[in-house]
């Protein structure tokens, strides 16, 4: 049986930011239901240390690195099989807050190069064997910035296993000085553009993407498009070298979490086949923000309020929706000048307009059964969860043709009426936006073409199934190939 150590800064529902806690979570799940022994490690913050403990786990293993007191739990997602190990430091993860990056403030933890490295350093120990556990993986699956030192440690022994690296999010790259660089004791060797320096400064996730065997990305298109200097954030050229050993796998969901047939945040339940209850959730949710209960349209928006999710393009389009009598429900947290804009627009329109601040999982499933449309005017976006979340409870997406996003979402002017599932504009404008949200609301006017946009989307298959064995077939080529990414 293969073994695979899956390295996340995040995983559902023990710590969670965005979709890579997702990810984290289904994907490993689903390569166990593959016959393949996948098992987690995981940074042990305090809610997944509780977790451990409260479930009876032990720590298996505990040693010094350098200054620090490490110990390795091993334990369980909970709600699955899988196994999950964390890095029990307390010096550098047991941090007041819910944020895996940030204090309570928001700010940055200040050593979050220190958090990180030793999180990889410790994951690279464990892949060599040399914590003196029984287990030892035949490849490791290394996720975003936080894990991307994991192949740099590994690279010059010859018995290491083989390394994945997935780019959830280009954008977040792990930035760090020079001089940070040198507090970590990382070897001037390294400091060279073909390695981890970039402009200057110490970039984690080059460590990802220069050592490790094979990269991959989160959807087909997005990596076409970060291969080019608008989306590439400064290292499309070595995107462009790495090209033959960069692919594309498009995120599955979890459809036992995200299902509107048994969702247990949900009063009412539905399916493709008996979607009444839908506006049952909708007058329910309506009812929970505030909003008038009424037929008018309900728009939804559910994610991080940072530059990537278009919240300016959103701010530039509600005024003249919501003088047109549409209603909307917005959960989310993030950056303070959204939030404030978002703020005053809500209270301009009371029962029509409705903002909902910080994380709410429950919230999150109720928008997404409840409104009519879903909106994720994104300017980039690697995946995607939400518009896949919103297809599975016939809430059609309107959509930025970007990343995921034009993977996963359909539009009647492009597509066949068998295939269409929502609408995707393509200039990066509001203008653009504006103009697919009113396509929409002509759409939802007509009856019988909105129902068959929903039950495209309802049908659709976006499960792990299939999408897990393009990790499982990328696994067994890199095992079978012995070639190394240093012999480059
Ligand atoms: P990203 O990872 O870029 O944030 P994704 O669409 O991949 O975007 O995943 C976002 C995930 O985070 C989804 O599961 C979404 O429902 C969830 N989410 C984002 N913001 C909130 C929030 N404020 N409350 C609850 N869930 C949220
Ligand atoms: C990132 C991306 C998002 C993707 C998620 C999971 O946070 O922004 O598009 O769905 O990772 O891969």
């Amino acid at each position: 049986m293969t073994r695979v150590l899956f390295a996340t800064s995040e995983v559902f529902p023990l710590v969670k930011t965005g979709g890579l806690a997702d990810v984290s979570a289904s994907l490993p799940e689903a390569l166990c239901r593959l016959g393949y022994d996948c098992q987690i490690l995981l940074p042990g913050y305090p809610a997944a240390l509780k977790a451990a403990r409260e479930s009876g786990s032990r720590r298996k293993t505990r040693f010094r690195y350098g200054q620090y007191d490490v110990s390795l739990w091993q334990t369980r997602l909970p709600g699955t099989a899988v196994t999950l190990w964390l890095v029990d430091c307390p010096a550098l993860f047991d941090r007041a807050g819910d944020s895996p990056y940030q204090d309570e403030e928001g700010e940055d933890w200040w050593d979050n190069a220190h958090r990180f490295h030793l999180f990889g350093r410790i994951g690279a120990m464990l892949a060599l064997g040399q914590l003196g556990l029984a287990w030892r993986p035949d490849i490791v699956h290394c996720n975003d910035w936080q894990s991307a030192l994991i192949p740099v440690f590994l690279a010059d022994s010859q018995d290491a296993p083989k390394t994945v690296f997935t780019i959830h999010n280009l954008a977040y790259q792990g930035l760090f000085s020079h001089e940070t660089s040198r507090a970590l004791g990382l070897p001037d060797s390294l400091w060279r553009y073909e390695f981890l320096e970039f402009h200057g400064q110490l970039s984690f996730i080059k460590g990802g993407l220069v050592f490790s065997d094979a990269i991959t990305t989160v959807s087909p298109s997005y990596a076409d498009e970060i291969q080019t200097p608008w989306f590439g954030n400064g290292l499309d050229g070595l995107l462009r070298h790495k090209s033959s050993r960069l692919h594309g796998i498009l995120n599955g969901i979890d459809t036992r979490q995200w299902n509107p047939e048994a969702d247990p945040h949900l009063e009412f339940h539905y399916g493709a086949d008996y979607p009444a209850n839908k506006s049952q959730c909708q007058a329910r949710l309506q009812q929970e923000l505030g909003l008038e209960v009424c037929g008018a349209p309900l728009l939804g928006f559910v994610g991080r309020l940072v530059e990537q999710k278009g919240l300016d393009w959103l701010l530039g389009v509600i005024k003249p929706l919501l003088e047109r009598g549409c209603q909307f429900a917005l959960l989310g947290s993030g950056e303070h000048h959204y939030q404030e804009s978002l703020k005053t627009m809500v209270r301009e329109w009371p029962g029509q307009c409705s903002l909902t601040l910080g994380y709410n999982e429950g919230l999150a499933h109720r928008i997404t059964a409840g409104a009519d449309i879903f909106l994720m005017p994104s300017r980039f976006e690697p995946c995607g969860l939400n518009q896949m979340y919103s297809l599975r409870y016939g809430t059609v997406p309107v959509v930025h043709g970007v990343g995921g996003l034009n993977d996963t979402v359909f539009d009647p002017n492009e597509e066949t009426t068998e295939q269409a599932n929502g609408f995707v504009f393509r200039e990066a404008t509001p203008d653009a936006l504006h103009a697919a949200i009113t396509r929409a609301l002509a759409a939802r006017e007509d009856r019988k073409t909105w129902r068959k946009l929903q039950e495209n989307g309802m049908k659709g298959d976006y499960s792990w199934k299939n999408r897990a064995g393009e990790y499982a077939a990328l696994y067994r080529n890199l095992i079978t190939v012995n070639d190394r990414i240093y012999e480059d």
